[in-house]
């Protein structure tokens, strides 16, 4: 058989590729929709220790989270001086904050006087000064060193030495992300491909947080935006999407260290779905207003992707004329290493962030944000409140996520305790990967080693 001549990696799904079937709507599509980038990542085993192991966990906070850029806050957060928002991840806490000369910075958490944290963590509010709620040193909302009480007592105190001690900050896409590592490179490096791709109507400094929610999972952070990085599951976690989900079509790109993305077709029925279907038969199951008609030689792809296009408009009152029927339809979504996930197309606009809690290995915190884009002439609206629910409840209790949309998130995050579980169950002393359908999480472990690699 001629397949068998191909390499590792090579093998794809029969039939057509994600770029055939965007090509064939016939539309004008960003060339970033049609490029493709994909390098095989390796075959070996990925160990579940890397997931279970406190070691392995202690050494990432350690040595990786310390050193890599991550998406802290949204600007709109702290828009005004005297504005902030804490942001924590395992042992580390930072303090970001808008000073009165404008400028965003990324303050230790921690006072320097006996250590004490000088705003909770998981809190965001304003103030015009950061007093320490222990013994009331203060400092400037720049960090400067401002007061410390008994001063007589301190002579060995220089102003000059006591500034909050800064982490890095930078902003791209309207999202603050900070980095602890002073010789960090800069995060225009560090995004790789993703500037360049996500701009112009893919840019997300022009939308606004429409819904915000926190979900924890019981689960290692890996492991957790793992179930979201691959298709694969399609088949068998979302069989109701079989119809019209092109699944096995999916394409898998890998862009340099920090940067991956799949493209998934909607309005396509899956490789593995047994029945033949008409266009109006695909239709039918794509949650489209009832009676909705596929015209002769039009297709479901089409007639979706117009209806979306045309309801969207009017919900939230933007021309969306100009997206393609991709960007109207299909997950496209980027992933930023470590934590990062971005859907830059127009009708499911998610960001995903996966944290762990605390220093729980088997624990993450799940943030979903919806942005969509802003109404000409605004260039800001209020992000809407986080809306946290636990381990066990259905995202279908969110506003706005009531239908089909939250029973899907409920089937991926349902898994992951039995995962998890089995990760520790487990004889066999690591997960098997597809070369193709599961190579962005090879490549995030590939990432993750780079940096554990490094004293
Ligand atoms: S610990 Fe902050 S003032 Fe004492
Ligand atoms: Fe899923």
């Amino acid at each position: 058989m001629e397949t068998l001549d191909l390499k590792p990696g090579e093998h794809r799904c029969p039939g057509p590729s994600t770029r055939d079937l965007i090509l064939a709507d016939g539309c004008d599509v960003p060339p970033a929709l049609l490029t493709e980038s994909y390098e095989f990542q390796g075959d070996e085993d990925i160990a579940f220790d890397r997931y279970t192991s406190r070691e392995f966990f202690e050494l990432e906070m350690r040595k990786l989270w310390p050193r890599v850029w991550q998406w802290a806050c949204r600007v709109e957060e702290v828009r005004e001086a005297g504005d902030y928002v804490t942001y924590d991840i395992g042992p580390h806490s930072l303090l970001i904050m808008r000073g009165d000369d404008d400028v965003l910075r990324a303050f230790h958490n921690a006072c320097l006087h006996r250590g004490t944290q000088l705003r909770p963590s998981d809190s965001a509010g304003f103030a015009t000064e950061l007093r320490c709620p222990y013994h009331g040193w203060t400092w400037t909302i720049e960090g400067g060193l401002k007061s410390i009480p008994c001063r007589w007592d301190f002579p060995h105190v220089k102003d000059e030495n006591y500034s909050l001690p800064q982490a890095k900050v930078d902003v791209w896409g309207g999202f603050v992300f900070v980095n602890m590592d002073e010789n960090a490179p800069p995060l225009a490096d560090y995004l790789g491909i993703l500037p360049d791709h996500l701009k112009d109507g893919w840019a997300l400094e022009k939308r606004y947080v429409a819904i915000h929610v926190q979900k924890e999972l019981p689960t290692n952070w890996k492991a957790a935006q793992e179930a979201f990085l691959e298709a694969y599951h399609v088949m068998e976690t979302h069989t109701q999407n079989l119809p019209y989900a092109g699944d096995a079509n999916a394409q898998y790109d890998i862009f340099g260290e920090n940067v991956s993305r799949f493209v998934h077709t909607h309005g396509i029925p899956s490789p593995h779905y047994p029945v033949e279907m008409s266009e109006q038969d695909i239709a039918d199951k794509m949650h489209l207003p009832p009676g909705t008609i596929v015209p002769e030689g039009s297709t479901a792809r089409k007639v979706a992707a117009s209806w979306r296009r045309e309801a969207l408009s009017n919900e939230w009152g933007v021309d969306l004329s100009n997206y393609s029927d991709s960007e109207m339809l299909d997950s496209i979504e980027y992933h930023l290493f470590p934590n990062m996930c971005m859907f830059p197309g127009v009708s499911l606009p998610m960001v995903y962030r996966f944290r762990p809690i605390g220093m729980d290995v088997g624990r993450t915190l799940f943030d979903i944000l919806f942005l969509r884009p802003l109404p000409p002439g605004e260039d800001y609206r209020e992000p809407a409140a986080p809306i946290r629910i636990s381990a066990e409840q259905s995202y279908r209790d969110v506003p706005g996520m009531e239908g089909w949309l939250g029973a899907t998130f409920d089937q991926d995050t349902n898994n992951l305790v039995q995962q998890y579980r089995g990760f520790h169950a487990s004889k066999k002393a690591g997960q098997t990967l597809g070369n193709y359908q599961e190579s962005r999480i090879r490549h995030l472990h590939r990432t993750i080693d780079r940096y554990l690699a490094v004293d």
